[in-house]
């Protein structure tokens, strides 16, 4: 039975099971930049009754065992700065993520990333970890690949990302099982993603 921790530390940056009155916190700091919610799968919130409807959502597949949720919060400052999500299905976990653009750059998602791995495999029941990121988002790639996943390939007209399109658009696909873990790790950037990295350069 899925049954993970509804709180988490790690060095600087602590999770825990959001409540509804984060819903201006989370809407101030990210729900409404559309440069945060560019690669997401929902739409931008207009009002903060959008993102107290996306927690009522959360909170009800937290209670359903679906999906957790977990509001980040710097400890630094106490203040909420983003999210990170697992979505359980059988053996696996898959997860999603999203960081206020003031704190880009600093390796907070790959600390919570790194960390929530480590905890999804104390879970017996937990296998592997995986997860998606539109071809173009090569940040969520990156941060993937610091904390020890793998891209396995490209799953192609995969996820809608309704802020940029309503065509599915191609999607890497990164995971990491419990058998491998620890021995994949990559410090530095793959050749594949600092090829594409300097491409993307390129074209801007
Ligand atoms: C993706 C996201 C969570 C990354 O969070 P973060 O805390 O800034 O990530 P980290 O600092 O741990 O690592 C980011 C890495 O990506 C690299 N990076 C950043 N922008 C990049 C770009 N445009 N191209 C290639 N690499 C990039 C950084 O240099 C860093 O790698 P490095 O440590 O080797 O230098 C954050 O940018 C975000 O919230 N984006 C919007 C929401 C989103 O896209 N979520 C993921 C959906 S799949």
């Amino acid at each position: 039975m899925n049954n993970p921790p509804e709180t988490l530390k790690t060095k600087r940056l602590r999770l825990r099971k959001p409540v509804l009155k984060d819903a201006e916190a989370i809407f101030a700091q990210y729900a409404q930049d559309v440069e945060v919610t560019k690669y997401v799968s929902w739409r931008s919130h207009r009002t903060v009754k959008d993102t107290r409807e996306f927690l009522r959502v959360c909170l009800s597949a937290w209670e359903e065992r679906k999906s957790f949720h977990w509001a980040i919060v710097r400890e630094e400052d106490n203040q909420l700065v983003g999210m990170i999500s697992a979505r359980v299905d059988s053996h696996k976990w898959e997860l999603g993520y999203v960081l206020a653009r003031s704190c880009w750059g600093r390796g907070y998602m790959t600390e919570v990333v790194k960390s929530l791995i480590e905890r999804a495999f104390k879970q017996p029941e937990i296998y592997r970890v995986w997860a998606v990121c539109d071809v173009d988002n090569l940040a969520s790639a990156r941060v993937m690949e610091k904390a020890g996943m793998t891209r396995e390939g490209i799953l192609r007209s995969w996820s809608v990302h309704p802020n940029v399109s309503a065509v599915p658009r191609d999607s890497f696909c990164y995971s990491v099982s419990k058998q491998a873990k620890g021995s994949e790790r990559q410090v530095a950037p793959s050749k594949r993603l600092q090829a594409e990295t300097k491409a993307a350069k390129i074209r801007r």
